[in-house]
């Protein structure tokens, strides 16, 4: 079973890859342009592909080459709060590079896509967010994933194609890129902590998020290639903490390997303030749990993220620069 994997070199991909690589049923392919994963992530068991999907030649160049069953549609740049300010880039990378899958799978005769939405279709909300509730995007990422997700309704409507949304939420785990200044707060405190720098928190560290070690989502992500078709699953840990606590968890793990630093606040972002949601649907269908312990979780990252090689952190090209955060200047 030809099974490709765009994003692969990611947090979510490379430890998907890594869980299906297991099992010899599997032939692997990936499709990653390293914009925004690790090297380091790389599973020998996938063929790579190393391209931009925003390019329509070379994907459906790949698309023809592999000829693949099974689609697990994750490359992205995920950076909600940065989103507003470069429009195009997330419009590109997010939805038109999404197109290009879309139209792929069509054109193959791919058996199922399965793509990785956010709960940021649900902008502020009722938290928690239930599939059902209706979708209302607060920001220009959550916008270009609430058009996937309409648009893959639409293909299967004209042509077949079968689908299955997934809204993971607040992942995180080892294989998370630690150098983005824009996104992955644990993954900024972790750097911040090892590089000798203050922890820093945008406003007043109140704002609720339910963390997911991304080992839970991996077994419900392998039955959907079975399960879920056409539906929409939110998958991640029930419950939330506040940015204040992760901080002084990861000061805690930090600790034990004699790293120390304190908490800075900074200008408030305009984010919506607790965000997280039910999973009841995908533990009844998919057999889904999450056991996250947050803690374990972030001493896992800490000791990975001690034998990784530093990067430098830098800054993307803003689009717009009206109304821009002074941390982001
Ligand atoms: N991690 C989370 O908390 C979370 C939450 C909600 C949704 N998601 C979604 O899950 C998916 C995976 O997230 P992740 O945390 O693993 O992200 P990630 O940034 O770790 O991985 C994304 C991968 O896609 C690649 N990529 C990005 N744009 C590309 C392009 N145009 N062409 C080719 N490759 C490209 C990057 O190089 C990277 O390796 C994304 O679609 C994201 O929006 C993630």
């Amino acid at each position: 079973m030809k099974v490709l994997i765009t994003g692969h070199m990611g947090l979510i991909g490379s430890r998907f890859a890594k869980c299906l690589a297991e099992n010899p049923r599997y032939e692997l392919y990936g499709i990653d342009d390293l914009s925004g994963g690790l090297s380091e992530n790389k599973t020998p068991e996938v063929t790579s592909f190393n391209f931009d999907l925003a390019d329509q030649g070379k994907v459906n160049q790949a698309f023809e080459e592999i000829k693949p069953d099974y689609v697990y549609h994750f490359a992205a740049y995920a950076a909600e709060g940065l989103s507003p300010y470069i429009r195009n880039y997330n419009y590109t990378n997010n939805l038109l590079a999404s197109v290009n899958v879309i139209n792929a799978c069509i054109n193959n005769d791919v058996k199922k896509i399965i793509f990785t939405s956010s709960m940021a279709v649900m902008g502020h909300g009722n938290p928690p967010f239930k599939e059902s509730d209706p979708v209302r995007p607060d920001d220009p990422y959550g916008n270009a994933k609430a058009a996937v997700e309409t648009d893959l309704a639409l293909a299967k409507k004209h042509f077949g194609l079968d689908y299955t949304i997934v809204r993971p939420h607040n992942v995180i785990g080892i294989g998370q890129n630690l150098f983005d200044r824009y996104r992955n707060v644990i993954g900024i405190f972790i750097r911040q902590l090892i590089t000798g720098k203050v922890l820093t928190i945008y406003g007043d560290g109140n704002q609720k998020r339910a963390f997911s070690d991304v080992h839970y989502i991996l077994d419900p992500l392998e039955s959907l290639m079975e399960k879920g078709s056409g539906e929409i699953y939110n998958l991640g840990a029930d419950t939330p903490y506040t940015i204040n606590e992760v901080a002084e968890m990861v000061l805690e793990a930090g600790r034990a390997h004699g790293y120390s630093s304190k908490i800075v606040h900074l200008e408030e972002r305009q984010e919506v303030k607790y965000a997280y949601c039910d999973h009841a649907k995908a533990k009844k269908d998919l057999g889904f749990y999450d056991a996250t312990h947050i803690q374990y979780t972030i001493d896992e990252m800490i000791e990975w993220a001690l034998e990784l090689k530093f990067r430098e952190v830098e800054s993307i090209g803003y689009e717009v620069n009206k109304r821009m955060y002074s941390f982001w200047k």
